[in-house]
């Protein structure tokens, strides 16, 4: 069972006027869950790993766990590596058949971020792995990398597309004024440079720090040509407020079944993919299992 290419979901959402969800998972029970919420709706799915869980599990494991999973449905299923500076997990990820990953350059200066991904994208190139390329900063620190610091580099948009066409880059992650993480003020959205970039370049959009928009703001990037975006925090939020739950459950009735807690977990982790679906509108854009 090899993996969908996730430049290509991208390209066909954008084609088709969606986004295709891109969610981070963190251990079998997401993965299953935001595979089964594909599988019901028939919408691709896009399986995001941090650096920290691939060095938690291990690249093998992970790459094994997300294969049996999109085994089991007929929907495209993607594995891609969520921002990554570090070129040796890069390579691992390479290695274990990931179908993309996020090379992070943000906190490189120009020429370095540059150089730096002109040969990111021949190693995972020779390997058939698409890269989503970042060489600006989007605020907000995920899982331990990147920066609380706003426009530290910001480009103009024909360099940034120029950066992207030169080094091969197949998706691309422009700063458009989102954030990771919760919003503790309204961001300031930059749909018009979407709009602007479209007209530049075919190379997919991708959106980060989907937590916390609207349904309007989605359909508004999406509108503009967004066709991949990525939501994190939801799903954390989702995992632990309901394994929190879960717990204190166990401990009224004094009753400890871990599988129990699993279960409430993915079913939780599950109704949030399904409402991002939703919201992206990439249901019942392929096969649907009978
Ligand atoms: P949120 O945590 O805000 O959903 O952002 C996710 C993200 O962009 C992962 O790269």
């Amino acid at each position: 069972m090899t993996f969908a290419s996730t430049k290509e979901l991208a390209r066909d959402a954008r084609r088709g006027g969606y986004a295709v969800p891109a969610v981070n998972i963190v251990d079998n029970v997401s993965i299953c869950a935001a595979v089964s919420a594909a599988d019901a709706t028939g919408s691709p799915i896009i399986l995001q790993t941090s650096v920290k869980t691939v060095r938690y599990f291990g690249a093998a494991v992970l790459a094994a766990a997300a294969r049996a999973a999109a085994a089991s449905t007929r929907v495209p299923v993607a594995l891609h590596l969520d921002h990554c500076p570090d070129r040796d997990v890069i390579t691992e990820a390479i290695r274990n058949g990931w179908s993309s990953v996020l090379f992070d350059a943000s906190d490189l200066p120009f020429e370095v971020a540059r150089a730096e991904t002109k040969a990111v994208c021949a190693e995972a190139h020779a390997a058939g792995v698409d890269v989503e390329s970042e060489i600006e900063n989007i605020v907000g620190v995920e899982d331990g990398v990147g920066s609380d610091d706003p426009d530290v580099h910001f480009y103009p948009d024909d360099q940034l597309v120029m950066v992207a066409e030169e080094t091969g880059t197949d998706l691309m992650a422009p700063a458009l004024g989102t954030a990771h993480g919760l919003y503790s003020a309204a961001p300031d959205l930059l749909v018009d440079r979407v709009q602007r970039l479209v007209t530049l370049t075919d190379i997919p959009i991708v959106l980060h720090g989907g937590t916390g928009l609207s349904a309007s703001e989605f359909r508004e990037f999406i509108g503009a040509g967004v066709s991949k975006i990525n939501i994190s925090t939801a799903l954390k939020l989702a995992y632990m407020k309901t394994a929190r739950d879960h717990l204190e459950q166990s401990e009224r009735t004094g009753k400890w079944e871990p599988v129990k807690l699993f279960d409430a977990i993915g079913a939780a982790v599950e109704r949030t993919v399904t409402d991002h679906i939703w919201l992206f509108e990439s249901a019942q854009r392929v096969g649907v299992s009978a």
